[in-house]
């Protein structure tokens, strides 16, 4: 029996990177997923790669996170379609990189409403059907960079939010069979962080002691332990999945 058969696991942020990445383990492991992101196309071309490699359920649905409505609408949606919500990751986020005083407005809300209102929004829409059923385990994304990060302003102060949101939501969620946890990845290879500046990818990657940048497989791992039924007695962590830069040095 594949562990996730008869779990639902909802997603966000789920049309490339490690949303897909997340959403195909799950899948591989009997769930049904539920993928949403504001990116259409995106999500129209992970729907066809899900079809392509399992025989299992899936649905897609346009979520901008950051939008209350259209997430309770997809909460609902899903409940309602499904029969219940097991697994909910809040994995999108963005970036929007610059000196503290070069951060626009919109930069700052940006990020900010994405990474860390977002993941409130979907939260907060989850509990009601996880308390209904006694059983919800919450994932949520924070970064290596929620400890302080060069050029970064917004984005860490979203991604130490999270970690701030998954300790509360452990505390509430606990008597209830609800565990929340936050994963703290390093470098990985997806679009995202094709997008980073190359020196500074090259210089963050010379700082990894395992001398490497991780694979969206790598977070998928550890997404899909903390989800589990297995991990129940397990809430209100940060779980690094960062070849060890976040250790701090790797003078050698
Ligand atoms: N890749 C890394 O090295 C890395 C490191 C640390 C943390 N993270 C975090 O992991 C998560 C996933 O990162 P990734 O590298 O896969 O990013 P990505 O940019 O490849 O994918 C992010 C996805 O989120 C979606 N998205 C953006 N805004 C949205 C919105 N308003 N509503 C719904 N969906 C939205 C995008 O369309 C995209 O599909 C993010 O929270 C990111 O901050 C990534």
């Amino acid at each position: 029996m594949k562990r996730y058969h008869g779990r639902v696991v909802a997603i966000t942020g789920a049309a490339q990177g490690l949303g897909l990445a997340m959403a195909t383990r799950f899948a591989a492991e009997g769930a049904t997923v539920a993928l949403a992101d504001v990116n259409e196309q995106a999500l129209t071309h992970a729907a066809g790669t899900l079809t392509d490699a399992h025989d299992t359920k899936h649905r897609t649905d346009v979520v901008d996170v950051t939008d209350s409505a259209q997430v309770n609408a997809w909460i609902d949606g899903v409940t309602d379609a499904l029969g219940r919500l097991d697994v909910l990751v809040n994995n999108a986020g963005i970036i929007r990189d610059n000196r503290v005083e070069d951060i626009t407005d919109d930069d700052w809300h940006a990020v900010i409403d994405v990474s860390l209102t977002g993941g409130f929004h979907c939260a907060r829409a989850a509990f009601g059907p996880m308390k209904r059923q006694g059983y919800g385990r919450i994932v949520s994304f924070s970064s290596m960079s929620w400890r302080g990060n060069f050029g970064q302003t917004n984005y860490v102060a979203a991604k130490a939010g999270i970690v701030g949101m998954t300790r509360t939501l452990a505390l509430e969620g606990a008597r209830h069979g609800i565990t929340a946890n936050a994963i703290a990845p390093g470098l990985i290879e997806t679009p995202m962080l094709a997008s980073m500046n190359g020196p500074a990818r090259d210089k963050l990657t010379n700082k990894i002691p395992m001398r490497h940048t991780g694979r969206p497989e790598d977070i998928a791992e550890a997404a899909a332990f903390l989800a589990s039924e297995a991990a129940g007695y397990i809430t209100g962590i940060v779980l690094d999945v960062d070849g060890g830069i976040s250790i701090g040095s790797s003078i050698r």
